[in-house]
Formats: structure tokens, C-alpha cells, sequence
């Protein structure tokens, strides 16, 4: 295939990263190639492929039809939640792209404009983002199962010219009216948008508001085909919000150069796909492996990809994996664990499986959350390809570790259970301990990434360079903080043990403690809280609160919490998967005021726990325990 060994690729990309990427650079055809393949911005951040002028919509569709492929199929549409299947080829999705850009021109959008998305899965999304990729502006796709508020936070945040959404999305049977959501998010956002175009679903017909809505249908139908508007390296594509240590998320954003070159190169080196291969990514479009791999790279690879609007299981049953897999003859297919949790707990021997013919399927990758071993043992034993655990995060936007099916010694690169492998080309991965030591074998510390990132990675936060500065780079001056904690064994495989900062993984999803904590905050009746992630067999981690109330305030403790539950789905959106909430007397916090969240996790999860040294009352862990009905 397209690399060399692992280790020489490796080495040579860390060694001489220039000429690594100038290489890799060379992989994708450019409108004008870069003057400089490693520089630095106005804000002193590392960027690559400066001069560099390219179109990545261009790169996905047009030069593929260009290239005599149109009439190859490029995009699957399998909606079991519709009954529908349909397939769109280069051509078809070209000419649909160019004519969402002229409707998007029409309304005043133009290169470096805002544009939210905010749309269940289904084909009008990636028509819409890749829409905004063929002018120029910066799409931010905001995933359909947030509520109003966190969809306002958004754009007042991204200030977007036009908000693009559809009637409904459809969960298992239910469906899920989306217009009323974004109503409230315009009629609390500040930054209101001129327009809002709506793709009305036969599911659920929305109203339209005169002089701000659009059809959807109509718009399109009325546009012109807007041709390519070529941008720089540097411009932005899209910004992805995603879950800080604090309430407010955070902008990642991505440019043309760097993330169309990096992606290009995953497609092979890491997922072993050329152009003609059938690839499904089975996530949601709202989140990163969305964007990166159901979007952009298997289409700038010339790939086939497949947009799954249904889930593993009730839609109708366990088997729906296996049967996208036969039916489209998936060669690479890429999931959460969460998902095949949930195929086990219903189909324990995969029995649905014997109904299908998977054997295209060569490689099963799995990434967003920790890949729990009695998954990693159940999908060993019941698919015929090997298991690939991968780590990444939204803001690298492909992986970190990866085992590289690509490279031209990939069987001799052993499958570690536990491991996620060992750095892809570009990831000066360390292991460090608070003070910045370099770790050694075994010890587990913070995973942090020697400057500079490779191509793809964020340069900055959308509007906040400082925050950027502050979030990733302050902890370890020159090494980039990934948030998690791990180690290295001997032979330098990387084990990602979870998050040491105040962010969960519910069900593959990234949610904040601190935007949990606001919302429960917002209770008349609460003083204080915490919300901390506790293990869950279903979804790997779920949001726990404690609540203190105010003083004379008395309210039954499961009426409080339903309210909470209540209030957590109106204002952060139901896939948060918050449940309980506990009444405790106090909180454990450092001497000077830091909730100990951690400590509440391990006691809650029934795990062993050190006592901080900097702890004000070690006698309310008991109570906390007790309240949990744990003890240490
Ligand atoms: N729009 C509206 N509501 C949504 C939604 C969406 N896009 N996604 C989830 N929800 C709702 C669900 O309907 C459910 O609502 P309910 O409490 O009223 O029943 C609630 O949020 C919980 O959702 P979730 O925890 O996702 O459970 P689920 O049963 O809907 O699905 C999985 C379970 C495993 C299929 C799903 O969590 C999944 O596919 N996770 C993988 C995520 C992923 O791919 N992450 C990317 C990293 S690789
Ligand atoms: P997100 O930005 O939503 O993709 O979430 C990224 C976080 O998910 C990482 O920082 C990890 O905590 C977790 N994660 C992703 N992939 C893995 C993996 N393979 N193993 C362990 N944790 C993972």
C-alpha cells in the first residue's frame, strides 16, 4: 500500500516532518501548492501548507467526476428509520452540492461566512457541509440531539448568516420535531441569523416564519449552480463546538490544507482504503468522526461512504449492522464500542449475524471511548477481521494512535487488548507527571503531544486564541494536552486509561461536568452540585449529581430529581443520559474550593481511592460513600 513500515514512516515524520508532510502533501491535488509546508500564523501558532490554494468540496466530488469516476457511487443513504436506501453517485452529488452553494450565495453567503447545520442524518447534511466547503464558508454542524439552549450558545458563538435544519429527526420510531428546538435557539440567540432554511420531512411538516424561513425544496429548486471559490491553506472549513472543562463548549477549529492532506493520508496509511473501496463510519454527522470520516475523507479519497440514518439495534433488530455491511459490502467499517454493547446485550451470540455475508468486511475499527475488554473478547470471537482500537479526539480530527492497517508491516504490528497501538506518523506522543517529567514504562501520567501538531490538528478556538493557549498549552509549555491519562509498555504501545480533566464519555459522547453542573445550578432549590461520570455497563460512563440544597428549602428527594432529569433534557438534550440525582449533605473539596470529582467518581464506581492530601474534611468522603452506598 501507500507507506512505508511503520516505524520508518514514523520516525522520519517526527525526524524531518516537512518533508513527511510535503510528501503526503503531494497526495492531493492542489490549485496551487504550497510555498511553505510548516510556518507559523499572526497568533504564533504552528500551521502547515502556507500559499497553499485548494477547494475541499472540489477535492471530495468535482475532481472525481473530472477524473471519469461521476458516474461511480459516492455516497450510500440506508435509513432503516424510512425504509429508504439510496445511492448517489460523484456527478449526482456534485450537481446537488453546486446547487445548495448557489441557494447559499443567494442568501448572502460568501467566503468565511457562518453557516450551523443543524440536521439529522440524512443525504440534504452533507450536501449542506459540503456546500459551504465549495464557497468558502465555514459550516458548523451542531448534532440534532442537543437541546434549544446549548443550539443558541452556538450561534451566538459561530454568529452563522444562515441556519440550515430540517423538520425532524427520527430516533428508533419516535419522531423528533427539530423546528420547535430551533425556534426557542433564535428566539434566545442574540446572534440571530437572517435566514433559516428548513427540509421539510413527510414525517412531520414544520411551520415556516414569513420572511425568515425557507423551503427547503423551493430554495434548492430555485437556485443556480455556484461554481468553486478556491481558499487558502490556512482559511477555516468548519468549527466544531465541543465539551471543555467548563459550561461553555468550545469552537475546534479546522482549515482547508492541513485537514484535506491529513485525512487523504489516513484514508490509506491508517484505514487501508483506496479510491472504489466502500467505507462506514457508523456515528452521527454532528460529531468528529462524522465530519471526518462519513464526510471528508473517504469522499476526498474517492471512496464510497455510507450515511446510516438508524442504530445498531430496534431498527428493526440486532442485525442491522451486519445486514449494511453485506448489503453495501463495506470493506472498512468504523463505530463506537457503545454500539456493539448494545448488539451484544440483545443478540448475546450474534446469531443475526449467520443471515448476512460479511465477508468484505477486512478491517472493524473502534474509537470514541474506551473499548471495554468483555467488547473487545465478544466482537474478537464474533467477526472473522481483526478488532482495531484507535484514539483521537475532536480537536486532532483523525487519530493519535492507530494500529496502521495501511503500512507495508502492518501484520507484524501485534493487536495489544487495552491498547489503542502506537502513535501515527506526526504525534510526538509523551507521557508526563504534573511537574513535566518524562514518564517511563508503566507509569501513568498526563498524554501530551510535543509541538508541533501534525496537519489537521486545531491551530486555535473560534474567537478565542487565548483560551486555546489556556486550555492545551498552558499545563506543559510546547506540549500539546490531550486531557487524558495513560501509559506506555515496553515495547511503547500507548493505553489511554480516560479523562483526567472534568469531561465524561457518555455512550461515546463528550459532555462537560461543568455544563451538567450549570444546568442542575439552575434549580431554585440548589445550592451547590457536582456532576461526575460513573462507570455504566451500557454506555461506558453516566452523569451522576449531587445536590445540596439551599437552606429551609425541603423537597422530596425523587421529585427533585425528576425535575432535574426533566430540566437536563430541556436544556443539554436527552443523549446526556443524566438519571440520578442524590441529595448529600456536603461536597468533598480541596482546602481551596475544588470540588473533588474524581474521588466522588471512584467511590461511586465502588473503586479504590487515595484520600488528597489537599482535602478540607476527609470525613465527608464516609458521607459521601454512605449516601452512595459505597464504602472504601
Ligand atoms: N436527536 C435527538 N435525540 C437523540 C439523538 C438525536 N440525534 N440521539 C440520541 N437521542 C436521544 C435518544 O432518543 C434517547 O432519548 P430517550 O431518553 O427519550 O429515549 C436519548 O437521547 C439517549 O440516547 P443514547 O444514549 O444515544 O441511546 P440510544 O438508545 O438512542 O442509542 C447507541 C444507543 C449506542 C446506539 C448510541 O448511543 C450510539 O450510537 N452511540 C455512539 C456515538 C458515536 O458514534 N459517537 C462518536 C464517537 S465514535
Ligand atoms: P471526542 O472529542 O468527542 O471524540 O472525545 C475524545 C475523547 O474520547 C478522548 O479524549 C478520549 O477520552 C476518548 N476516546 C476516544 N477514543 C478512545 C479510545 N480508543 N480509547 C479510549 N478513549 C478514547
Amino acid at each position: 500500500m501507500d507507506s512505508p513500515p511503520y516505524a520508518e514512516a514514523y520516525h522520519r515524520s517526527i525526524a524531518e516532518p516537512r518533508t513527511f508532510w510535503r510528501e503526503a502533501a503531494e497526495g492531493i491535488d492542489w490549485f496551487e501548492f504550497p510555498t511553505s509546508i510548516l510556518d507559523k500564523d499572526d497568533n504564533g501558532a504552528d500551521r502547515w501548507f502556507r500559499g497553499g490554494r485548494l477547494n475541499t468540496a472540489w477535492l471530495a466530488l468535482d475532481r472525481h467526476v473530472a477524473a471519469g469516476r461521476g458516474d461511480d457511487v459516492a455516497l450510500i443513504y440506508d435509513s432503516p428509520v424510512t425504509g429508504r436506501i439510496e445511492k448517489f453517485t460523484f456527478r449526482e452529488l456534485t450537481s446537488r452540492v453546486a446547487h445548495i452553494a448557489g441557494g447559499l450565495r443567494d442568501l448572502g453567503v460568501a467566503k468565511g461566512d457562518r453557516v450551523i447545520i443543524y440536521m439529522p442524518m440524512v443525504p440534504e447534511t452533507v450536501i449542506a457541509m459540503l456546500a459551504c466547503a465549495r464557497i468558502g464558508a465555514v459550516h458548523s454542524v451542531v448534532f440534532g440531539g442537543f437541546a434549544a439552549p446549548e443550539l443558541a450558545v452556538r450561534i451566538d458563538d459561530a454568529t452563522p448568516k444562515v441556519v440550515l435544519s430540517a423538520s425532524c429527526g427520527i430516533e428508533f420510531q419516535t419522531v423528533i420535531p427539530y423546528k420547535p428546538l430551533l425556534d426557542e435557539a433564535l428566539e434566545i440567540a442574540e446572534a440571530k441569523p437572517k435566514h433559516a432554511v428548513i427540509l421539510q420531512r413527510p414525517q412531520c411538516e414544520a411551520s415556516l416564519v414569513p420572511g425568515r424561513d425557507l423551503d427547503w425544496a423551493v430554495w434548492e429548486a430555485a437556485s443556480t449552480p455556484c461554481d468553486v471559490v478556491p481558499v487558502d491553506s490556512w482559511d477555516p472549513l468548519y468549527i466544531l463546538y465541543t465539551s471543555g472543562t467548563t459550561g461553555k463548549p468550545k469552537g475546534v477549529v479546522r482549515d482547508n490544507g492541513g485537514h484535506a492532506v491529513a485525512l487523504h493520508y489516513s484514508m490509506g496509511a491508517i484505514y487501508g482504503c483506496d479510491a472504489g473501496d466502500v467505507y462506514w463510519a457508523a456515528s452521527d454527522v454532528g460529531w468528529v468522526v462524522g465530519h471526518s470520516y462519513i464526510v471528508y475523507a473517504p469522499l476526498i479519497k474517492g471512496c464510497t461512504t455510507v450515511l446510516y440514518e438508524g442504530k445498531p439495534v430496534r431498527t428493526p433488530d440486532a442485525g442491522a449492522i451486519w445486514r449494511v455491511i453485506a448489503e453495501h459490502r463495506v470493506k472498512t467499517f468504523f463505530v463506537a464500542p457503545t454500539a456493539f454493547r448494545a448488539v451484544k446485550k440483545e443478540d448475546p451470540d450474534a446469531a443475526l449475524k449467520a443471515d448476512y455475508d460479511i465477508s468484505c468486511l477486512e478491517y472493524l475499527f473502534v474509537a470514541g471511548e474506551r473499548l471495554d475488554p468483555p467488547t473487545y473478547e465478544w466482537l474478537k470471537q464474533t467477526v472473522h477481521t481483526p478488532v482495531i482500537d484507535h484514539w483521537w479526539q475532536t480537536e486532532t480530527g483523525w487519530s493519535i494512535c492507530a494500529k496502521m492497517v495501511g503500512v507495508a508491516d502492518a501484520a507484524d504490528i501485534e493487536t495489544r487488548p487495552g491498547s489503542p497501538s502506537l502513535p501515527v506518523p506526526g504525534y510526538d506522543l509523551r507521557i508526563l507527571d504534573d511537574d513535566g517529567r518524562e514518564l517511563g514504562v508503566g507509569e501513568e501520567g498526563n498524554v501530551v503531544v510535543k509541538a508541533p501538531l501534525p496537519p489537521g490538528a486545531l491551530p486555535t478556538v473560534w474567537g478565542d486564541h487565548d483560551r486555546y493557549l489556556e486550555a492545551y498549552w498552558s499545563q506543559y509549555p510546547g506540549y500539546y494536552l490531550t486531557g487524558d491519562g495513560g501509559y506506555r509498555d515496553a515495547d511503547g504501545f500507548v493505553y489511554i486509561m480516560g479523562r483526567i480533566d472534568d469531561v465524561m464519555n457518555v455512550a461515546g459522547h463528550r459532555l462537560s461536568t461543568g455544563e451538567l453542573e450549570e444546568v442542575v445550578a439552575g434549580h431554585p432549590a440548589v445550592a451547590e452540585c457536582a456532576v461526575v461520570g460513573i462507570a455504566d455497563e451500557d454506555r461506558g460512563q453516566v452523569p451522576l449529581g449531587l445536590v445540596l440544597l439551599k437552606d429551609g428549602v425541603n423537597v422530596e428527594a425523587a421529585a427533585l430529581e425528576a425535575e432535574l432529569i426533566q430540566l437536563m433534557r430541556s436544556q443539554v438534550g436527552a443523549f446526556a443520559n443524566f438519571k440520578r440525582a442524590l441529595i448529600v449533605p456536603r461536597l468533598p473539596k480541596t482546602r481551596s474550593g475544588k470540588i473533588l470529582r474524581q474521588v466522588i467518581g471512584k467511590i461511586a464506581d465502588g473503586v479504590a481511592y487515595d484520600v488528597p492530601s489537599t482535602i478540607d474534611d476527609p470525613a465527608i468522603l464516609e458521607e459521601i460513600a454512605a449516601a452512595l452506598g459505597k464504602s472504601n
